[in-house]
């Protein structure tokens, strides 16, 4: 019996059927032609080549747009509510090579307000301190702080909270209920949410004066509120917001569901130590090897649902040819488990000692980023 599971923007569990999620939401699949296309303007990304990102919304139109010179901005965010983690930093890292790419502004929201609704042990002295952390990661991947505006919901509220009241009125509550498992028990709070997590699709057409095509890299669990976003932009005269949609970065423990920073042993945090960042790896990397060294020898690993494989692919080893080879060599069984671990653990520590030294650094950099309403 195939197990069942669950993706909204508030519950991610089980094994993600990707292909049925396809259909479920009503995404379209990244074809050939559309990569092609991206990659006439940007060149190719190993993350769309490997079928990271693998659904859009949209796109088609957006870059007909942009050939015709009508430039559109980005748009993503992250929710304060714990540390970051390297799935956190999987749609991020892509999205700071599209703007470099296309050489536009990227808006990023942080609704420091939307996890003290939704979860019962959040406070608002707890997304204080996480936005402050948080930002220190988004700026550590080297986002263009010319191009790029923070917007803090409740700092922000003054320019976004009538723009959200203007998308609100368009919502019933029937319309969130299901896609956002929400119920009558749910607080109010959490059904107006939804609200203030479109506006800035639309906000920099409001302060610019006119309308100006969006483009949101996401991971699929998002895509309920850029959904219900869609239908309700023509209403008030905006464009609807295209997207581009990722993959979840599994947790150590599996290959096919999410990784959390609520269980700090299955994920990798961004501030965890080389050593801690070892011991997490050799301990709970889940392994498609086989129980003994001989066995694995003779029948070789399985790289599909083998953790350690899956980061290389989706995050680490951004060169073809080698991971091929990792991959041929831990099939054929001349690459054990242990030794795939090792090119791990090197690859995300290299990674980490660097971001750990720009996340030290954008400290500094923050005023930076904020957006200004003056
Ligand atoms: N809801 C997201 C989270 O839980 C935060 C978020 C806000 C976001 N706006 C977004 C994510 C746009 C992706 C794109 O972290």
């Amino acid at each position: 019996m195939k197990e069942k599971f669950k993706v909204t923007p508030w519950e991610v569990s089980g094994k993600v059927d990707y292909d049925k999620l396809i259909k479920e939401f009503g995404v379209s699949k990244i074809d050939e032609s559309l990569l092609k296309r991206i990659e006439k303007h940007a060149g190719e990304h190993f993350m769309l080549k490997r079928n990271v990102f693998f659904a859009h919304r949209d796109l088609n139109w957006l870059l007909d747009e942009y050939e015709k010179g009508n430039k559109f901005f980005l748009y993503t965010g992250r929710a304060p509510s714990g540390p970051i983690h390297l799935g956190h930093l999987l749609p991020w890292i892509f999205t700071k090579w599209l703007q470099d790419k296309f050489g536009v502004e990227l808006w990023f929201q942080f609704p420091d307000e939307e996890k003290v609704l939704i979860k019962n042990d959040i406070t608002f002295e707890d997304t204080k301190r996480y936005l402050y952390e948080n930002m220190l990661d988004v700026i550590a991947l080297g986002f263009d702080p010319k191009k790029t505006h923070f917007i803090i919901d409740t700092k922000h509220a003054d320019i976004m909270y009538k723009e959200a009241c203007k998308v609100a009125k368009k919502i019933t509550f029937s319309m969130v209920k299901a896609s956002f498992g929400l119920n009558e028990q749910s607080n109010i709070g959490s059904i107006f949410y939804t609200s203030m997590q479109a506006v800035p699709a639309f906000l920099p057409s409001i302060i610019k004066g006119k309308k100006i095509p969006c483009l949101i890299p996401h991971a699929i669990d998002q895509d309920p509120h850029f959904r219900l976003t869609r239908d309700i932009m023509p209403k008030i005269n905006q464009y609807k917001p295209a997207s581009i949609q990722c993959s979840f970065l599994p947790p150590l423990s599996s290959a096919d569901g999410k990784m959390s920073s609520s269980e700090s042993q299955t994920s990798i945090l961004t501030t965890d130590s080389p050593k801690e960042v070892e011991k997490k790896i050799k301990k709970y990397a889940f392994s498609g090897g086989k129980d003994t060294i001989d066995e694995h020898r003779k029948k070789g690993g399985n790289p599909d649902i083998d953790v350690s494989f899956q980061y290389l692919r989706m995050f680490f080893e951004l060169d073809d040819k080698k991971l091929k080879k990792i991959e041929d060599d831990y099939k054929s069984g001349k690459l054990l488990t242990s030794e795939l671990k090792e090119i791990l653990i090197k690859k995300i520590n290299d990674f980490l000692v660097e971001h750990q030294r720009k996340r030290e650094k954008a400290k500094k950099e923050i005023d930076k980023f904020i957006f200004k309403t003056k």
